[in-house]
This record gives structure tokens, sequence and C-alpha cells, in this order.
């Protein structure tokens, strides 16, 4: 086996989406080749030849993305598969390395990504630096609470209208939380507004939502379904967010109040999702807590100055990169307003892996938490200095897997 890691070629779509069915098991579909094209950057892929057979893929975004207090360039990794026949063989391990020595050459401080297992990518520096929750809430517990607001009217659009107010609204919004990333042209094109049938599993076509006041919209599907001669329909929320309480309430209101539907799915919430402080009864609602996007400090100085702090502090960090198993000794001296950091020789506060500084960087996970769990040292006052200054309001979410 003789095997060369480089980017793909522009006409190697089809090669690559062969690849990634057969490690993810689906059919590429031939309907949504444009679509792959317009999203897909060949040139950022770093893919595995054996004998010059397109064998393991791995693709990047280059992200816009949101951490606290600023947008940074990301490299979204994405789109990991090797075949079958050349699993286990260290070829992620290999496409890895070369996709962040490209992350690192287009200074983009940081990598992260969505994981398929949660067991594969702190090894290589990345740490769960957002949660991510599956709700199922039943339309017959829907009540709201006695202090929730009045529910801003919602209008249907159609989906025109939506290209048309849809992108101004989320721009606005992306940069006020961390994990959430820039959408151009063509991805709301492709996956906002294509809406192929072989991706709607048995649903309607997406259905627009805008409040009344143009500061929110919720995109969705309904699922008709009747058991024993009763209704037992579905409503399947894909994307809502908005500005206002009210349009939070307005559209929350909306979705819960279908008729004919038992049940609203509403996958990869933000755990601080007002809706849980809407409903009179949160209790009934079914909530499946998983890992959101994983993050890399791919060059930690950068990386690290480059977000806001909640409060002022000082601190000296050891971090231990698990990848190549360098160390970085780092003074960060931080606030509200900015941070700066610099390589020290002084002595270190806290000592963690590389993995738990991408935990804790979008301000989700806690050092203390790692601390009981004995998975890194430090001085308890330290920790929790640390924890006052990378803990961020609002917590981290990205809603949407890329
Ligand atoms: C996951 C996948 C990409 C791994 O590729 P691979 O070439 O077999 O991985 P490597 O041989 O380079 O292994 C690198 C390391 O990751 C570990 N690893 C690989 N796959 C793993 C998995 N699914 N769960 C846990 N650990 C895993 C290996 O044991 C190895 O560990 P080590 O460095 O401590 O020895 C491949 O199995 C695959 O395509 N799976 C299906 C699609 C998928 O899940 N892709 C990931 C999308 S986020």
């Amino acid at each position: 086996m003789s095997i060369e890691i480089r980017p793909a070629a522009p006409d190697e779509a089809a090669s690559f989406r062969r690849v990634m069915g057969h490690a993810f098991g689906f059919d590429p579909n031939e309907k949504t080749l444009d679509r792959f094209h317009t999203l897909w950057e060949p040139e950022r892929s770093r893919n595995a030849y054996d004998e010059e057979k397109m064998v393991a893929t791995l693709g990047a975004f280059s992200l816009q993305l949101t951490v606290p207090g600023a947008v940074l360039p990301a490299g979204g990794t994405t789109m990991v598969a090797v075949l079958p026949t050349h699993r286990r063989q260290g070829l992620l391990r290999k496409m890895m390395l070369s996709h962040l020595e490209d992350v690192a050459e287009r200074e983009e401080p940081i990598a992260a990504l969505w994981a398929s297992e949660s067991s594969i990518y702190g090894r290589f520096g990345f740490g769960t630096a957002s949660n991510a929750i599956d709700v199922k809430a039943p339309t017959a517990h829907a009540g709201f609470h006695r202090l929730a607001p009045a529910p801003a009217p919602v209008e249907l659009i159609t989906s025109d209208q939506a290209r048309a107010v849809l992108p101004a609204i989320h721009d606005k919004l992306r940069p006020t939380w961390p994990g959430m990333y820039a959408r151009n042209e063509a991805w709301w094109s492709g996956r906002w507004f294509l809406d192929p049938k072989s991706e709607r599993d048995g649903a309607t076509s997406l259905r627009y939502g805008l409040a009344s006041h143009g500061d929110g919209y919720v995109i969705y599907r309904q699922k008709e379904r009747w058991t024993a001669g009763n209704p037992n329909g579905e409503i399947v929320v894909s994307d809502l967010v908005a500005e206002t309480p009210e349009s939070w309430s307005g559209l929350w209101s909306f979705i819960l109040n279908h008729d004919l539907a038992k049940e609203v799915t509403a996958n990869l919430r933000s755990s601080q999702d007002p809706l849980f402080s809407f409903l009179a009864a949160p209790r009934r609602t079914t909530l499946r807590p998983g890992d959101g996007i994983w993050v890399r400090l791919q060059d930690p100085v950068k990386a690290l100055a480059a977000r806001h702090y909640s409060v002022e502090g000082e601190l000296v960090i050891e971090a231990h990169d698990p990848l190549d198993g360098r160390v970085h000794r780092l003074l960060l001296e931080a606030g509200p307003e900015g941070a700066s950091c610099s390589h020290t020789d002084r002595e270190p506060e806290i000592v963690l892996d590389l993995e738990d500084l991408g935990a804790v960087y979008l301000g989700w996970s806690r050092l203390r938490t790692f601390a009981r769990a004995g998975r890194l040292s430090g001085d308890h006052q330290a920790l929790a200095r640390a924890d006052a200054m990378f803990s961020w309001d609002p917590a981290p979410w990205c809603p949407e897997i890329f």
C-alpha cells in the first residue's frame, strides 16, 4: 500500500462522495451534485490515495465563527471518511496532520468540527466546546408560564420571501452567539432553500415563518400522521432564532400551537433556549443532550488573544498538545474589552491538555469540572479565576451541523 495525501481536483467530486457514501452508509444522490459543488472547497480537502485511487476524505469549510466577543476565521473540519477496506491504518491521522498544517498556513487560529463519535477527536486536541439539546415537546403541555411575554404574531412567508429576509436576520444575530457561523449565499441556497425531497424524511417541504417585528424566524416541516383514526402529527423545527423575548415567544408559540400535531421535535437547541423558560411545565419536554461543536486551538496564542473574557484577570496556563507533544506555556492578560497572550517562562498555575483548553474556549465547559475529574492540575484560586474569565453568556450554540 502506497498512500499519498493531497487535495482533490474539482472534477473528483464523484469519487469524494463515493468514499463518503461507503463510510457513512448512504448512496450519493446525483440530484444534489450541483449543490455539493457550490459548497465544497476541493483545494482545502486532504484526501488519501492508494495507488491513485481515492480511499479516504477530509474536507474543510472556510468558516467565520463567532467566539466570545469576536468573529474568527476557522477551519471547519468536515466530511471525514475512510473506506472500510482502509480503516485503522492511520489514514485519518495522516489527513488530519496535513489539514491542520493547512489551517496554520491560512492563519486560522482555530479548527472546529462536529464529531460522528465523541471518542475520535480528543487525541487530535479538539475539545467539546458547546453542547446541543434535542428537544421533544408534547403540544398537549405547551401552555406558557404566566411571566412569558405576549407572543409576537408570526407570518407565513414563501421560500422566495424567506430568501430575501432571513440572511439579514441571521447576520445580525450570529455575532452575539459564540458557536454560530456565517452562511454565505451558496450556503443559504444549498442548505436552506434547495430542499430536495430525498432529505425530507417523509415530511413536508420546508415552511418559513417570520416574527412580525422582523427580528426572528423559524424554518420547519410538518409530518402528517394518524394513529387509530386520531391525529398524531409532528412539527420538526430545523432552525429557529430571534432577537427579542416577544419574537422568541411568538415563534415558539406558533410552532407549539399547530392543530393535529401531537409533538414538536427540535434538534440541536441551545441549553439556554428561551423555550425552557416559556413553558409552564418544562418537565413535560424530553431533552437529550449531546456534544455540539469541537474546537482545537491551532494557534493558542492568537486564539486566546482574539476572544473577550467575562471578567478581568491574569493567568499562566501550560497546555500540552496531544497531537505532537508540543507544550505551550502562556501568559494571558484578559478582560471584557479584549486580551493579550504571549509565551512565558513563569511557573504555570494550570497545566492541562490542549483538548480541555479547546473545551472551555467558547465559554461552555468549566475547568473546575475537569479538575474534579482529575483531568488537569491547578490551584483552586487560579481555576476559579479561569472559570470566571472563560465563561460566557450566552452559552455557545451551533445550531447547524457542517
Ligand atoms: C472514523 C474514521 C474516519 C477513522 O479513520 P481511520 O483511518 O480508521 O483512523 P486512524 O487509523 O487514523 O485512527 C486514528 C486514531 O483514532 C482512533 N479511532 C479511529 N476511529 C475511531 C472511532 N470511530 N472511535 C474511536 N476511536 C477511533 C484510532 O484507534 C486511532 O487511535 P490511536 O491514534 O490512539 O492509535 C473512519 O473509521 C470512518 O470513516 N468512519 C465512518 C465515518 C465517520 O464516522 N467519520 C467521522 C466523521 S466526524
